[in-house]
């Protein structure tokens, strides 16, 4: 059966509901507030799982009443959580997420029991006996290139996906593919990324950095980068936007669900794209998922 490990965050998401985000500087007041799971980690562990594929999740939640919460969330997901350490005196993470009602957000992240993931060698283990590896970069540097680099050395397919960005070059070569949206494309390249045809300019460099890319591009869909072609993906038009929150997320686990499934990347890219589409119209990040379909091979 197919198999993917994610290595990566779990948070509290503390979901607070404005009319409209606030500018630099300015006060607004929240029309609800409430608690969900969330951490991209998390959020792609659960959207692999809700396609049917096996996934585990290594990371760290708190010693903390909210950590005991998130495990039995993920677990109760069908994620498997038997490399999720517990770290003593430390909190879970939490990100406070701020949705205005064209579901539009913006996100802060207090790293907590997070900073503390370690990779041992049960968890490196998974990572090298699954078919797919996916990261993102709520953990530290060092977790996430180790995890790159002893799946790549076991021929497992790497998912990167760069969020929040940061500069990873070696990381980023084995990223096979490299997951990114317009503002990390733009962080990464040095310049403005805005839609499929800056991406399309970007071709030879994003192939010089990575072996294959998607810069995803919200609701216009998505490009796919390859040596081959460059393909831009539609993402069907929701009927309604309620939270974009944990949409990229998503479209990543997808995306991983349907590389360890044995399919090639383009028909991953559109399974992607549908599924972010569909996050947008539930509220909330991970939990919030509905079932998510692959092509058949
Ligand atoms: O990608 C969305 C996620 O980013 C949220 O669930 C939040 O926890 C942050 O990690």
């Amino acid at each position: 059966m197919a198999k993917v490990t994610v290595v990566g965050s779990v948070n509290r998401d503390v979901i607070v509901t404005v009319e409209r985000l606030p500018v630099e500087g300015e006060t607004v007041l929240a029309t609800s507030t409430r608690e969900g799971i969330g951490g991209k980690g998390a959020n792609q562990a659960m959207a692999v799982a809700r396609t049917g594929t096996e996934v585990t999740l290594v990371g760290a939640v708190g010693d903390d009443e909210a950590g005991a919460r998130l495990r039995s969330v993920l677990a109760d997901a069908h994620v498997d959580v038997s490399a999720l350490a517990a770290v003593t005196g430390t909190g879970s993470g939490t990100a406070y997420v701020f949705v205005d009602v064209d579901g539009q957000n913006q996100i802060v992240v207090e790293q907590g029991a997070n900073a503390q993931v370690v990779l041992d060698g049960p968890a490196l283990d998974l990572v090298r006996s699954a078919d797919v590896l996916v990261v993102q970069c709520e953990v530290s540097d060092q977790v996430v290139a180790e995890a790159v680099t002893a799946a790549s050395a076991a021929g497992t397919r790497v998912v990167v996906n760069l969020a929040p960005y940061r500069s990873a070059a070696d990381v980023v070569a084995l990223a096979d593919p490299l997951v990114v949206n317009e503002h990390e494309a733009a962080d990464l390249l040095g310049r403005p990324v805005a839609g499929a045809t800056d991406v399309r300019a970007a071709r030879d460099e994003l192939l010089a950095l990575c072996r294959t890319a998607v810069v995803t591009l919200g609701s216009a869909g998505a490009v796919l980068v390859t040596p081959d072609e460059v393909v831009e993906v539609a993402s069907p038009t929701p009927p309604r936007v309620v939270d974009t929150t944990g949409a990229g997320d998503a479209f990543v686990g997808v995306l991983a669900a349907g590389l360890a499934s044995g399919l090639s990347l383009r028909p991953c890219v559109e399974a992607a794209a549908a599924a972010g589409s569909l996050a947008v119209q539930s509220p909330g990040a991970g939990s919030g998922y509905p079932a998510f379909h692959l092509p058949r091979g």
